[in-house]
């Protein structure tokens, strides 16, 4: 169980930095996205051991089509990989495997891997890890947008559009975690991140570990959250 006084319930991780870490040892870029593969690993395992209740990673976005094919085959093998070879782990662990985003462009292997992955872990509750592939805030917007169209009603609260969302069976997440020391948010969760606290540590992906998470931690335990109320 975790020593802070505030832990977030849900951690959003925009995992970012794999290529410039791959850089800088003059290595490919897919060298990178193997070892953020590992870094997710740890970061879950550091998830489950601190108490955190939902993790949720940004792994692909629908921006991340303009990469080079070969880049994109190797992202979506080394995912396909971490579900296949990972079944015991979650399931030992109590791990809730889900996504978000639109799958339906994916490769067969992965689309069949990751939902035989979702269901084989359905039942586990200790963490729900959520991972955002084809992931973009607009383009969930947009698809929102037409189931809510398709049901013919008039919207009266948010609460009816959030039912509707990729992400809703999550709640908002409290603390959001972008590696790499970017400042930005490239397209996630837009809505649901209205009152989230940001935090962009400058360590690449690949390099983040339990030891990151604590400080990630330690920095939210200090936040004072509001949500438009006084103290
Ligand atoms: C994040 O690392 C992983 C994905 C977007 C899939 P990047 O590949 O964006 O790494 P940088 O930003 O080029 O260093
Ligand atoms: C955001 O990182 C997407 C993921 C981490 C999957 P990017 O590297 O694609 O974002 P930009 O291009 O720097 O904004
Ligand atoms: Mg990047």
């Amino acid at each position: 169980m975790s020593k802070y006084l505030k832990t977030p319930q849900h951690i959003a991780f925009i995992m970012d930095g794999n290529g410039r870490w791959a850089q800088k040892r003059g290595l490919p870029r897919n060298a990178g996205h193997q070892r953020g593969i590992k870094a997710l690993e740890k970061t879950v395992d550091a998830c489950c051991k601190h108490g955190i209740k939902y993790a949720t990673f940004y792994a692909f976005s629908t921006e991340n089509w303009k990469r080079e094919k070969q880049e994109i085959d190797g992202i979506f093998s080394l995912v396909r990989d971490y579900l296949k070879d990972n079944p015991d782990y979650f399931s030992s662990r109590g791990i809730c495997v889900k996504h978000i985003g639109d799958i339906s462009a994916f490769p067969d292997d992965l689309t069949t891997q990751l939902t035989s992955t979702e269901k084989s872990t359905a039942k586990n509750n200790k963490l729900i890890l959520t991972l955002a592939l084809n992931y973009g805030g607009r383009d969930e917007i947009v698809r929102t947008f037409n189931k809510l169209l398709g049901k013919g009603k008039k919207v009266e609260t948010y609460k009816e559009i959030s039912a509707q969302l990729d992400t809703c069976f999550l709640p908002d997440p409290d603390f959001v975690i972008r590696t790499s020391g970017e400042n930005r948010l490239s397209n996630f969760m837009m809505l649901q991140l209205s009152y989230s606290e940001l935090y962009f540590p400058k360590v690449l992906w690949p390099d983040f570990d339990e030891n990151e998470l604590k400080k990630a931690l330690k920095i939210y335990s200090k936040r004072d959250r509001r949500f438009g109320g006084i103290k």
